[in-house]
């Protein structure tokens, strides 16, 4: 179907004003609009919060929270690569107490949708989380970090094995009602299988693409460029493999696909949003550009309007070919 055919509205005629409905629903959650932004990228909101309006974003996605506190790897645990970073931070993070007693009354009081991101090294650390910020009243949702390529155990050890996707999530999914996202490891020959995993243990939603295993070495001094040698890459390197993830999952499941890897600006979005996408994440274009998230957000409203593309949901349907 031709672009004009799909939103036009009846009669042939183009109306003014266009009004394109941004909102998307992920499970029991209606986002205001189709931009997050992306786990360990934007910390707890707060950081931002001075220089931002969170609020006008469709969701923040936290840097992910463990049951214990974390300080993560050794340093240097970032490096610049070209079109792309490599990072191995290693989950920090202030563990679930001081997350719930420091972090969770200001993410809770935002007009944004809030969705933790959660960590561990067995199921049972998976469920604590979950189950420790639902008795102290719960967030909008949450999204299960099982895929980080950067701790030696859990994380992506989880990621990669449908069948314990699918235990993770389901235990998961017991301890609660509120959205529940599975964030997937693109470290995987067919990433459709783990998506087909959640979705069958009851998620919400997939996210994709985490980092991709990668590394980098100081040839003037023969060493990695990561004390931990291997870290997760991520940025503009990586858009083509998190476009053709979205691509292929949507096409395997029926739950909303939330795309992300290397989105930089609106056409990035847009990218994601035709390849099969519900909704996008920001990740790393922000530490180039805090302002990264809301430009891609404009970017995608202005496009709908010139193209009078109804609703966001009706985009995955424009991909011709
Ligand atoms: C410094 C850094 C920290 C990250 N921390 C987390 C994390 O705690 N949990 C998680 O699920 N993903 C984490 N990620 C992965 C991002 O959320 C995202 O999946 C990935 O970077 C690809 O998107 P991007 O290219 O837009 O950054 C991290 C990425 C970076 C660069």
């Amino acid at each position: 179907m031709g672009l004009n055919e799909a939103t036009r509205a009846p009669g042939g005629a183009a109306q003014e004003p266009f009004a394109p409905d941004l909102s998307v629903r992920i499970g029991p959650l209606v986002l205001a609009n189709p931009v997050g932004v992306a786990s360990g990228t934007f910390g707890y909101g707060e950081e931002y919060a001075a220089l931002l309006d969170l609020d006008t974003l469709g969701a923040l996605y936290t840097k992910a929270v463990t049951v214990e506190p974390r300080a993560g790897n050794p340093a240097p645990r970032l490096a610049e690569t070209p079109s792309g970073l490599l990072n191995s931070i290693g989950l920090a993070n202030p563990g679930l107490e001081a997350f719930i007693r420091d972090k969770l009354p200001a993410l809770r009081a935002r007009r944004c949708a809030a969705l933790v991101n959660v960590a561990g090294a067995t199921v049972d650390d998976y469920v604590r989380v979950v189950e420790g910020i639902e008795a102290a009243g719960g967030v909008d949702g949450y999204e299960l970090n099982v895929s980080c390529p950067n701790v030696k155990s859990g994380g992506m050890a989880f990621g990669t094995d449908p069948a314990l996707v699918a235990l993770v999530t389901e235990s998961v999914r017991r301890a609660t009602k509120r959205t529940l996202v599975v964030k997937l490891s693109p470290n995987v020959t067919d990433i459709r299988e783990t998506a087909r995993a959640a979705e069958g243990a009851g998620a919400d939603a997939v996210s994709a693409i985490n980092t991709l295993v990668g590394m980098a070495i100081d040839v003037k001094a023969r060493r990695p460029r990561l004390a931990m040698k291997t870290g997760g890459l991520s940025g503009p390197a990586v858009k083509p493999v998190g476009v053709a993830a979205v691509y292929r999952i949507s096409r395997a499941v029926k739950i909303p696909v939330i795309g992300l890897g290397g989105i930089m600006t609106a056409e990035d979005a847009l990218e994601y949003l035709l390849a099969g996408a519900d909704a996008v994440q920001v990740g790393t274009a922000t530490f180039a550009d805090p302002g990264a998230a809301f430009h891609v957000l404009e970017g995608i409203e202005a496009w709908m309007r010139e193209h009078r593309v109804a609703r966001v949901s009706d985009i995955k349907g424009l991909l011709e070919g």
